[in-house]
């Protein structure tokens, strides 16, 4: 059953009647353009086939109640007292969004509903900002605000920078509002503009899931901000999207050793997620599969989020004759590695990796095609009847 007849049905019998709405918001991964998002520099994610869903309904009054039937709990709040968050739970996520929006001035009306989805948590696809974009596409159902795709990223990001304390760029908020289908965006995180670009023809997107997370991402992702920031002050620049790769290299003595490789990274990254805009704009595979192994390398050597398990998937990918190249994807440490590969190949491709990350590291993977998707969208109650 699809997830959108199961939030539906499962409306239907607790609520006694169909949903209004159902939101949803896609996962997304990232092709190229790591770590330069916070850097106000480029990221080039695809919002992916795998999303939250909400099948919801208006209230009179100002409580949202939701269900979640992943964590098999039903939760309710007050719209006129939030409750602060102690350990961030699914529910903090709708909340943190409800206090965003509130604080821009849009006022809100409470709703109910179902929220089920299939972005793997903490696997660095942004199960996340998927919950925080449904959550602000369930608001906007009820509340008859206006949708604008970047503002409603900001409202997520502050959710989960401001109201939950998680630290994070602008990157996954974006790409799970703004996704197109068919296609990966180049998102250029000052100013917000997108870029649709085609993936180059006869080529699948493959997730490679190590099966590894790791509890340290915060602190290392924090310090790794920190650095940058570091950087860009002793160039006297805003961030390190304000200087090229040329000027940095004359400049480079100017930083000690360690910070020096991480500016290296995210200043050449941004350079290499431009050159990808090229490549995919020419269908030319063979580039983009070697701009993203040049950016694991960078990841790897120079910023050092990589980790053996991402190393160990990225070896197997690229070694296969199906790949045109292969990359950690996300804040790294664990969690998920990127390959572009033959479509014809695809699926078999997956399986090959998959058999032999395995039988050289001994930890579980899963890999799936997957494919470009729309951003953040609702269907009416109307459109609802033909779905279930
Ligand atoms: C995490 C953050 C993003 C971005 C990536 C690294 O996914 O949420 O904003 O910084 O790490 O590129």
């Amino acid at each position: 059953m699809s997830l959108a007849n199961k939030v539906a049905r499962r409306f239907s019998a607790e609520f006694g009647e169909a949903p209004a709405f159902i939101a949803l918001a896609p996962g997304r991964v990232n092709l190229i353009g790591e770590h330069t998002d916070y850097n106000d520099g480029f990221v080039f994610p695809l919002a992916i086939d795998r999303a939250a869903w909400i099948a919801l309904r208006p209230r009179a009054d100002r409580c949202v109640r939701v269900i979640s039937l992943d964590m098999a709990e039903d939760q309710s709040f007050d719209l006129s007292d939030l409750p602060r968050p102690d350990a961030p739970r699914w529910i903090d996520y709708i909340i943190g969004v409800a206090w965003a929006l509130q604080r821009g001035g849009y006022r809100l009306t409470g709703w109910e509903g179902v929220l089920a989805g299939d972005v793997p948590i903490g696997s660095g696809l942004s199960s996340s900002a998927a919950l925080e974009l449904a959550a602000a596409r369930a608001f906007y159902c009820v509340s008859g605000f206006a949708w604008d795709a970047a503002q409603m990223a900001r409202v997520g990001r502050a959710a989960e920078n401001e109201w939950l304390g998680i630290q994070t760029g602008i990157m996954d908020q974006m790409i799970s509002a703004a996704g197109v289908a068919g296609r990966a965006l180049l998102i250029d995180c000052r100013s917000l503009q997108t870029t649709p670009a085609p993936l180059p023809a006869a080529t699948s997107i493959v997730i490679l899931d190590t099966g590894t997370r790791r509890g340290l991402v915060d602190s290392a992702y924090n310090e790794r901000r920190r650095q940058c920031e570091a950087a860009a002050r002793r160039f006297g620049i805003a961030a390190l999207r304000d200087i090229d790769l040329a000027t940095f290299t004359r400049r480079a003595d100017e930083l000690e050793p360690l910070i020096r490789r991480r500016a290296r990274h995210v200043i050449s990254e941004n350079e290499r997620t431009l050159q990808a805009r090229d490549a995919m704009l020419a269908g030319d595979a063979e580039a983009l599969g070697k701009l993203m192994v040049a950016s694991h390398t960078s990841l790897r050597d120079d910023f050092e989020v990589s980790s053996p398990a991402l190393d160990a998937i990225v070896n197997c990918a690229t070694a296969d004759p199906s790949c045109y190249g292969a990359r950690m994807t996300g804040a790294g440490f664990g969690g998920c590695a990127v390959a572009l590969a033959r479509i014809e190949d695809a699926e078999d491709f997956a399986r090959r990796v998959g058999a032999e990350y395995e039988a050289t590291t001994g930890n579980k993977p899963a890999l799936y095609v997957t494919h470009a998707s729309a951003g953040t969208r609702s269907i009416k109650a109307d459109s609802i009847a033909s779905l279930c």
